[in-house]
C-alpha cells in the first residue's frame, strides 16, 4: 500500500504512522510522499524520516499539481492527518473509499466548516457533553461528511479545559489511525 499522507501542523498523527512503519506495525506500507499546504512542523518531521515533501500553496491550479504528484507515485491510499483544505472532487473521486481524515469529535457532532483544533474541545464543554473522542471517517467532498470507519471515546470530566480534552482526543487519534490504516490494507488484499 503506497500512502500520501496530508498534513497543515504539528504532525503528531504524521509521525504515529512514521513510527508504525519503522516499527513494522503496518507492513507492506509506505509513505511515498507528504503533502503540505502550509510551511509547518509536520514537513520537518517527513524530511527527518526521508520521505519526499510536496509543499503546495493554494493557487488555482493547486489540485492539478497534487493529483499528478499521486498519480506519478502509484499511490494507492490517502491520509488527511490534520490537513486543514478540502481536497476537490476529482481526488475524491479517484481515490474513493481509500482516503480517510481524523477528527477530534465524535462525528456527526462537532464536524463541518471551521470545527478544527481547540475549537472541537471547547464547544464539547461548552455544551456539557459527558463524551467526546476521535473518529476516522472516509472523505468526500463534503467537509467531515463521509462514512465512519472507527471512533473511540473518552469522557469529559468535569473540570475538564478544551487543553486537557486535546490531550486525551489525541491519544485515541493515535491509535484509530494505525487501526484503520490496517482496515484499508486488509479490505484492499480483498480480506475484509
Ligand atoms: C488532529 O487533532 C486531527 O484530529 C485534526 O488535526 C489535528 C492534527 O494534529 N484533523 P497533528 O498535526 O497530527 O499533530
Amino acid at each position: 500500500m503506497r500512502l500520501a499522507v496530508f498534513v497543515s501542523g504539528n504532525g503528531s498523527n504524521l509521525q504515529c504512522i512514521i513510527d508504525a512503519v519503522q516499527q513494522k506495525m503496518l507492513n507492506e506500507i509506505t509513505i511515498d510522499v507528504v503533502i503540505a499546504d502550509r510551511d509547518c512542523f509536520a514537513i520537518q518531521r517527513a524530511e527527518q524520516a526521508g520521505i519526499e515533501v510536496m509543499l503546495v500553496t493554494r493557487k488555482s491550479n493547486w489540485a492539478d499539481e497534487i493529483y499528478a504528484t499521486l498519480k506519478s507515485k502509484q499511490i494507492s491510499h490517502i491520509v488527511l492527518a490534520g490537513f486543514l483544505s478540502i481536497l476537490n472532487n476529482t481526488i475524491c473521486e479517484e481515490w474513493k473509499n481509500k482516503i480517510i481524515n481524523l477528527h477530534p469529535s465524535l462525528l456527526p457532532k462537532y464536524g463541518g466548516k471551521g470545527m478544527y483544533g481547540l475549537k472541537v474541545h471547547q464547544e464539547v464543554i461548552k455544551n456539557k457533553e459527558t463524551q467526546s473522542g476521535a473518529t476516522v471517517h472516509y472523505v468526500t467532498e463534503g467537509v467531515d461528511e463521509g462514512n465512519i470507519l472507527m471512533q473511540k471515546t473518552c469522557s469529559v470530566d468535569l473540570n475538564e479545559t478544551p487543553d486537557s480534552l486535546q490531550k486525551k482526543v489525541h491519544l485515541l487519534e493515535k491509535e484509530i489511525l494505525i487501526e484503520s490504516i490496517k482496515v484499508l490494507y486488509a479490505k484492499a488484499q480483498g480480506a475484509d
